[in-house]
């Protein structure tokens, strides 16, 4: 077999999966979802799923993932299972589904750090004709499509882990210093105190589903990310306690994220969080206007700052998401790295076209895309433009892919096979609590209850019903 590259050690696969889970998931998204779904109440969801749910698919992931040393497609085949490549197919299209989108928000991202950095506080107003304004936006999200290609192409332990261990650490820095300071703005406490106290009433079919959906999407899984990314891991190293580092790394700072914007959303509505705004703008409508009230040279300094550090987050993700289907076609089709990253990202790229012409440039791909019921966790309610719409299916998309994952684990592939391969790295593995949790887990608990979320958040979102408010 070819040499595939791998990670220098278990820091540069920590470093590369944390970077990957980290994202426009953890800091513009969670935030207005918790927003909208009771705030804490949202965020007690949100860490249950991660803990219990989807700890365990992220150490399967890793396991089948270092057992075949393959991408997901390659890894089914290996392990016999022909017929469960699907898994892996799909796996393949929600990576590709998810990085046409994601590039173009990760270039409004991009673009936002340029317009801050030259001072032009109204952007923040203008965030309408901003992403309707096609030449630009398109520019942003082709530079961000380079860099990250550029990036993958280079390999895993010379491109994809050098790049998170320059930017993982310079993010964590950065939104260090940026929740410091949001929390000596005025009125900041009201900002916390909407984050941190439950509102239970606002548990619905739509939040308990949305909660989840993030808890996936946040951590990267169930499109085989991770499958990937473990391929490229030794042996040596103890997939559990990784995939731990990893899930609280992505936690932790989505936890942060809440903990700079709320204060900074508080600050810009004076304490009204009711008027915060929804959906996509309430990180780019709502910041340039604070940053500008801090004075032209910090509002300048701080508003770059912080947009510098979403564009950081989104690369190490759009970085993983890219690598999927590189690895795919590099291993199956036995085409160069190189060649195949500029293949991948150039059918991405324009896979990603509805979704860089629907915000305001062309009205159909604007107004026609609404969910069949606009039952709609998100804060913008009911959206009908392309990106929102084909963002829902791929979140579905993933808890489809957990769900089938865990029921191959532990119920084709077999709980022995999974034990032997963590057992790699983790000698008392067989004899530990962990193995219990997970093998629980892989067997039973993801099975089931991700089977019944499944069914709500189809309900929900898919045909108007509700199963919360039924009884
Ligand atoms: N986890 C990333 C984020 O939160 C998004 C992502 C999803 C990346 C799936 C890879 C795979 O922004």
């Amino acid at each position: 077999m070819a040499n595939r590259g791998g990670f220098s050690n278990k820091l540069g696969f920590i470093l590369a999966a944390a970077g990957s889970a980290v994202g426009l998931g953890n800091i513009w998204k969670f935030p207005f979802e918790v927003g909208n779904g009771g705030g804490a109440a949202f965020v007690f969801m949100y860490l249950g799923f991660c803990f219990l749910l989807c700890f365990p698919v992220m150490v399967t992931e890793i396991a089948i993932g270092r057992k075949t040393q393959l991408n997901p497609v390659g890894a089914f085949k290996a392990l016999g299972y022909n017929n469960w490549k699907f898994i892996g197919l799909l796996g393949i299209a929600s990576g590709v589904i998810i990085l046409s989108f994601y590039n173009v928000i990760a270039g409004w991202a991009f673009g936002y750090f340029f317009e801050m950095a030259t001072g032009n506080f109204e952007i923040g107003k203008n965030f309408g004709p901003f992403v309707a304004n096609v030449t630009k936006v398109g520019l942003y999200a082709i530079l961000f499509m380079v860099l990250t290609a550029f990036i993958v192409s280079r390999g895993v332990s010379g491109g994809i882990e050098k790049a998170a261990r320059l930017l993982m650490p310079a993010l964590i820095i950065m939104i260090l210093c940026l929740v410091g300071y949001s929390l000596t703005l005025p009125n900041a406490m009201t900002g916390l105190k909407f984050y941190l106290f439950p509102n239970f009433s606002a548990i619905n079919g739509a939040t308990l589903g949305g909660a989840l959906r993030q808890a996936f999407f946040s951590l990267s899984l169930g499109m085989g990310a991770l499958i990937t990314y473990g391929s490229y891991v030794s042996k040596k190293d103890n997939i559990v306690s990784s995939a731990a580092f990893i899930t609280l790394t992505d936690v932790g700072i989505a936890f942060i994220a809440g903990l700079m914007m709320f204060p900074l959303v508080s600050y810009s509505t004076q304490g009204n969080m009711s008027d915060m705004e929804g959906g996509a703008g309430l990180i780019f409508a709502t910041l340039p206007g604070v940053f500008e009230t801090l004075g032209p040279l910090l509002g300048i300094i701080v508003g770059a700052f912080f947009f510098l550090l979403l564009s950081f987050a989104a690369l190490t993700s759009t970085v993983s998401l890219l690598e999927v289907p590189v690895a795919y076609v590099v291993d199956e089709f036995k085409i160069r790295r190189s060649n195949a990253v500029i293949l991948v990202a150039i059918v991405v790229f324009l896979f990603g076209l509805p979704s860089l012409l629907g915000n305001g440039a062309v009205d159909f791909f604007t107004n026609n895309f609404a969910l069949p019921f606009g039952s709609d966790s998100s804060a913008t309610g009911y959206s009908s433009d392309f990106l929102s719409f084909v963002a829902k299916i791929a979140d579905t998309l993933l808890l489809f892919g957990g769900l089938a994952i865990s029921i191959f684990a532990g119920h084709v592939w077999k709980k022995h096979n999974l034990d032997e391969e963590i057992s790699f790295g983790f000698e008392n593995y067989k004899t530990s609590l962990v193995r219990k949790l997970i093998n629980l887990g892989v067997t039973i608990i993801c099975p089931l209850v991700l089977f019944l979320l499944l069914v709500v958040v189809l309900l929900s979102n898919f045909a108007g019903i509700d199963v919360f408010t039924m009884f």
